[in-house]
């Protein structure tokens, strides 16, 4: 598989490529990475399954987060294997700043606020497969090739999510929505930019730049 040609539309859908200080903490955190990793394998899937609830009538929604919740369930039970099989206790870790910071943006009137949902989905996969492929190359060569196996379907991810916002503008009749999506894409963009690329003290697969530990005052 040509990988360079199928991140391409996904490297320039997001405002930034990942610093390289973050990959470097990466490297040097693969547990903590893991354990993460393996959260966010299952919070994507609890917020597809939370809006297949919400938007029941929504068919093209309903078809298309059923497969991508059936795919992060397969992805959350292979990180966990990985982690038996390394020998990792599970661990309990806080969640980061990342979604949070991005769902502060979702408009609160519908359907704008489904259209913000699903622009920060696209945004969330988008990330991750930037974040995969990137880490690829630096991990061991199984955990790489798991990485690089992911990319498919988180692309496609992505991809789903973002048809799925237009699809919503277009059919509430919004003025002008492609427009109005531009306009989200653009300002998602931004926050999403500013949370990857400004310091974070706590670090995570989704976290900023890390911050240097300070040695605490006496
Ligand atoms: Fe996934
Ligand atoms: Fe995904």
């Amino acid at each position: 598989m040509n990988y360079d040609e199928l991140m391409q539309p996904v490297l320039a859908f997001l405002g930034c490529k990942t610093p390289q200080a973050w990959l470097d903490e990466a490297v040097n955190n693969l547990p903590l990475l893991m354990q993460d990793h393996a959260n966010c394998e299952k919070k994507a899937a609890g917020t597809a399954m939370n809006l297949m609830f919400r938007y029941s009538f929504f068919n093209d929604l309903q078809v298309k987060l059923a497969q991508l919740v059936r795919e992060e369930m397969l992805h959350y039970e292979q990180v966990l294997e990985f982690m038996n099989k390394r020998g990792q206790e599970w661990q309990a870790l806080s969640a980061g700043r990342y979604a949070g910071g991005l769902r502060k943006e979702v408009r609160t009137y519908e359907p704008e606020a489904l259209i913000d949902i699903l622009i920060i989905g696209a945004f969330v996969e988008a990330r991750s497969c930037e974040r995969f492929y990137a880490l690829a190359p630096l991990v061991d060569e199984e955990l790489g090739r798991y990485y690089r196996y992911l990319l498919k379907s988180e692309s496609r991810h992505y991809e789903d999510y973002l048809a799925l916002a237009l699809d919503v503008a277009k059919s509430n009749q919004l003025k002008d929505p492609e427009e109005d999506i531009q306009n989200r894409i653009d300002h998602i963009r931004e926050v999403e930019q500013q949370l990857i690329e400004s310091p974070d003290p706590v670090f995570r697969f989704h976290s900023g730049v890390p911050k240097l530990k300070q040695a605490k005052a006496s």
